[in-house]
């Protein structure tokens, strides 16, 4: 079966188990999964019952998609993604967001934790992805292309929605917050990066660097769908502080910070 066929097949399975059209579907990171508790009527769904979804194993990232009302609006959310670095293939990686495409859903938030490879930055900042930088060395759309999911040289100009950024910003400014705004920085893990290569980061104008987003992103791009993206700065990048990184940090900032994530992301969806 091609991975279109596979595609459309989980489309119909979940259309059988949801009604209407999510207008926003949103990928949830490490410790952020939370937020679908607060979803109204929600419809929960096991990752390993859904077809052609794979399961993540690294702590911390439960997986399970939910449908529901937040903020007034239908929304879908993944809470915990499976990345590259555990084995999966690409196609498996980007699987859902492939999904969501496909079923017409037009808007798609990304969310992360990621390090702070700006020196500004403090752990425990929000930032609003303005853009990204692909270090991983692969790329999704790799191989033959089925025109079905979208043009062979999709246009990259905006891979992040400036308007559903605009929302997000305005999000935390009725809500206070003061957010960042930059660029996140795709590495494929699973080692944390060295100093030497946060500096070569830092170089290429990258502000945030983790070991997800990119894939799904370019992939949503490849199907037309508008993206938003907020990364959660859970740690200063290598060599930028004198501790060693590990992530218990990173989940113990995430948790930190989820008060303040969870009303952003409501907010966000409520004025969208
Ligand atoms: N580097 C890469 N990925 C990450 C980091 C980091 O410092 N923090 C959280 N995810």
């Amino acid at each position: 079966m091609s991975l279109y066929e596979q595609v459309k097949g989980t489309v119909e399975w979940l259309q059988e188990r949801i009604p209407g059209v999510p207008e926003v579907a949103m990928i949830l990171g490490s410790g952020l999964g939370a937020l679908v508790d607060e979803f109204e009527d929600a419809i929960s769904l096991d990752y390993s019952q859904i077809p052609g979804f794979s399961e993540s194993a690294v702590q911390g990232h439960a997986g399970k998609l939910v449908y529901g009302r937040l903020s007034g609006k239908n929304v879908i959310a993944m809470a915990g993604r499976v990345h590259y670095y555990e084995g999966w293939t690409l196609d498996e990686v980007t699987f859902p967001v492939r999904t969501f495409a496909l079923w017409g859903i037009k808007r798609l938030l990304v969310t992360n934790s990621a390090g702070g490879a700006n020196p500004e930055y403090t752990p425990g900042e929000l930032m609003v992805i303005s853009d990204h930088l692909n270090l991983t060395g692969v790329h999704p759309l790799r191989g033959e292309n089925d025109e079905r999911f979208g043009t062979r040289f999709p246009d990259m100009s905006y891979a992040y929605d400036p308007e559903f950024r605009a929302v997000i910003l305005k999000a935390g400014e009725e809500l206070g917050l003061s957010l960042r705004t930059g660029v996140y920085a795709g590495m494929s893990g699973p080692s944390y990066e060295t100093p030497a290569e946060i500096r070569m980061i830092q170089t290429l104008g990258g502000d945030a660097v983790g070991m997800s987003t990119v894939p799904e992103v370019i992939v949503a791009n490849h199907g037309g769908m508008q993206v938003g993206g907020i990364s959660c700065i859970t740690n200063l990048a290598a060599g930028l502080g004198t501790e060693r990184l590990n992530h218990d940090e990173v989940k113990e900032t995430a948790d930190r910070v989820r008060g303040e994530f969870t009303s952003l992301v409501r907010k966000t969806i409520e004025i969208l």
